[in-house]
Formats: C-alpha cells, sequence, structure tokens
C-alpha cells in the first residue's frame, strides 16, 4: 500500500483512517505510535501484524482527556485523577481496571489497560474528530529503536500503514512512564517522561518493579508484558558503561575497536578520534538526552558499525528513563567501573 503523509491540516482525513479500520501513525511528545482504533477488533489485529508485535504484549488507548476514562475504566481511585489533574495531557499512562467493551486484542487479555492522553494537540483532535480511542504502541518494528520523527517511522512502516501524521519531530523522545493503580502502593512499571521524584510527589510510596533495573530470568513475568522482550536494540551489540564521565570515556576509548561507535556526552565528543560518534547532550542534561537517545541508536544502523559502547547518565529524574533504555537496548551488558 502507498502510505500517505499528512500534515496537521488534514486532522479529518485522519480521523477518516482510523474510523475505517486503518493504520495511522501518530504524533505524540513522547515517540511516533502506531495508531489504531482501540474498539475495532480487525484492526487492532492490523497493528501486531504490522509491527511483528508478539500477541501477549498488551496495547495503550490514548484518549483526549481525563474525562474519556470512564467510558472504558471502572473501580478508577481517585489517586487517578490526582494523576491526571498533575500530568495529563502528558507522559504518564495509567494502568486502571478495563470495562468489559476493551477488547481482548488490546489488552492481551488482562483485566487491566493502560490510559493516556498525549500532550499533542493534533492528535487529541483525530481522537476527538474520529470519536473512539486510538490503540497506540510506538510506531517501530518490534524490537528496534522506537521512532522519534516521522521519517524514523517511515524506515520501519512506510508501504505497511495507511497514513503518517507529522507533526515534527517529539519534544521528550522517550516513551511514556506507565504507572500501575490496581496494586498497593503503586507501581512504575516502565520509567519515562513524567519522573518517579513527581509521582512520589503525587502519590507517596511507589514501587518500583523489578523489570526496569535487570534483566528478566526466564520465566519471571514483569507486571508490564512488554517489559520482558529484547527492546530498543540496533543491529550492532551494545555495552553500556557505567560510572564517572571522566572513567567512562577513558574506558571506551582503552576498549573499542576500530569499526566502533560511540555514544556519549556532548562534553567528550572530542575523545573517540575518527570513532563514529553520537554526541546525545551535556552530562547534567538529562532531557537532552531523552530526545536524542534513540535517533544515536538508528543513526549507527544507518552505517556500517562493530559494536556500539555508551556513557550512561544518573538515575536521578529523566536519567532513569535513559538508563533504563540503553540498557535494555544493550540487554543488560552493563560494564560497572
Ligand atoms: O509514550 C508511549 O507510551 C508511546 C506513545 C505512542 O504513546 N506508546 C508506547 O506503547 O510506548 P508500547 O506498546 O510501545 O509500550 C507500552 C508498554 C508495553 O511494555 C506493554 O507491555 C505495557 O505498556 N502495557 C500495556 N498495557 C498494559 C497493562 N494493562 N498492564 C501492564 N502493562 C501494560
Ligand atoms: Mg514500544
Amino acid at each position: 500500500m502507498e502510505t500517505k503523509r499528512l500534515t496537521k491540516k488534514d486532522v479529518v482525513q485522519a480521523a477518516e483512517v482510523i474510523a475505517s479500520g486503518g493504520l495511522l501513525g501518530i504524533p505524540t511528545e513522547t515517540v511516533y505510535g502506531l495508531g489504531a482504533d482501540g474498539l475495532n477488533t480487525e484492526a487492532v489485529h492490523a497493528i501486531f501484524a504490522a509491527k511483528g508485535r508478539p500477541q501477549d504484549n498488551p496495547l495503550i488507548l490514548h484518549i483526549p482527556s481525563a474525562d474519556w476514562l470512564e467510558r472504558y475504566c471502572e473501580d478508577i481511585p481517585a489517586t487517578a485523577y490526582a494523576l491526571t489533574e498533575r500530568f495529563w495531557p502528558g507522559p504518564l499512562t495509567i494502568i486502571l481496571k478495563r470495562r468489559p467493551l476493551v477488547p481482548d486484542t488490546v489488552t492481551a487479555g488482562l483485566e487491566t489497560v493502560g490510559m493516556r492522553c498525549p500532550d499533542c494537540g493534533v492528535t487529541r483532535r483525530v481522537i476527538e474528530a474520529a470519536d473512539t480511542p486510538i490503540a497506540a504502541p510506538s510506531g517501530n518494528t518490534s524490537g528496534r529503536p522506537s521512532p522519534t520523527n516521522a521519517a524514523a517511522m517511515l524506515e520501519d512502516m512506510d508501504g505497511k500503514i495507511d497514513a503518517i501524521l507529522d507533526d515534527g519531530p517529539c519534544a521528550v523522545g522517550v516513551e511514556s512512564t506507565i504507572i500501575d493503580l490496581t496494586v498497593s502502593p503503586p507501581r512504575l512499571l516502565r520509567p519515562g517522561g513524567v519522573t518517579l521524584e513527581e509521582l512520589r510527589e503525587v502519590l507517596g510510596e511507589v514501587a518500583v518493579d523489578a523489570a526496569v533495573r535487570r534483566l528478566m530470568a526466564p520465566g519471571e513475568q514483569p507486571r508490564a508484558p512488554g517489559m520482558k522482550y529484547r527492546h530498543y536494540a540496533p543491529k550492532a551489540p551494545v555495552t553500556v558503561v557505567k560510572g564517572a564521565p571522566e572513567a567512562t570515556a577513558a574506558y571506551i576509548m582503552e576498549n573499542k575497536g576500530p569499526q566502533s561507535g560511540v555514544i556519549c556526552f556532548d562534553e567528550y565528543r572530542g575523545r573517540f578520534g575518527s570513532a563514529p560518534v553520537e554526541a546525545i547532550g551535556p552530562v547534567v542534561d538529562h532531557a537532552q538526552q531523552a530526545r536524542r537517545i534513540f535517533e544515536a541508536l538508528r543513526t549507527f544502523d544507518r552505517m556500517d558499525v562493530t559494536d556500539i559502547w555508551t556513557q550512561s547518565p544518573t538515575d536521578e529524574g529523566l536519567g532513569l528513563a535513559v538508563t533504563n533504555r540503553l540498557n535494555k537496548a544493550a540487554g543488560f551488558h552493563i560494564i560497572e567501573l
């Protein structure tokens, strides 16, 4: 099929793609998504097919405001509204008990559903015009780094989706934070654009799912099924080097091969001779690192590097989401100095 290029003037056409059961690339503030009518089982099946996504990995539903929560969820705790008031529209997905009308294909048979209101006006207008929630995973082929601009999504999806709505590069660059409110205390399933520190300001105690920080053992089930898969991975193997930036830069310089790619902080970009280098932002600027990380990984997929070595930020603030994506891209192959 020919994938149509739409822009923000084309809300009506984009809504028509959704309403007619098609696949639409949607911009959000986090990453581009692969959207379809979340109440149309066949359309949702087509998402899994286009991505090559395992059937046991549920999708999240995108809605234009917290007013829509009750249509799809029940037993909604007060904490849900405390979160939506502070963080919506924005990069936070809330796991709640689902109503029966939410298709099993969306939730992969779970009794819960992830709900998100993206901070992207054009996408919220498309959802409103189609008058249905948009189910959307990240717009990459399963396992690859997520797309943070329309061109990156088209690398994976050109010819496989009906249209893509281009609204420029994503402002956050890593996916939404996922918080499960169906357990007590609430549990962080995936770090993302809203930080753990911010969640604790609203919720008090928040548990952190083990899958956030380490590889799941065979047979071990994380609460977010997607967290068990190899993910965000470029073609070349990745090694994460953790420690003080001076030390990690020196370690990478000593250990990388002649055809290695390097991901580093801006301050160190001159240290690696003629190696291809992707600088993802200053040491202290976690927001910049979040915006650039997936594009850095994708850049190395467009080159012939044998392997990739990367510095790693601290776990504070957005740093937790950046380190999580790097660790997963590396299959948790981490060297601690
Ligand atoms: O920022 C985002 O969240 C992007 C944009 C497009 O909105 N979407 C996104 O979707 O990252 P996806 O499918 O790539 O990641 C969703 C994650 C998966 O790990 C999935 O297993 C988990 O959310 N998830 C979805 N529904 C769940 C549920 N009911 N319980 C636990 N985890 C769930
Ligand atoms: Mg994804």
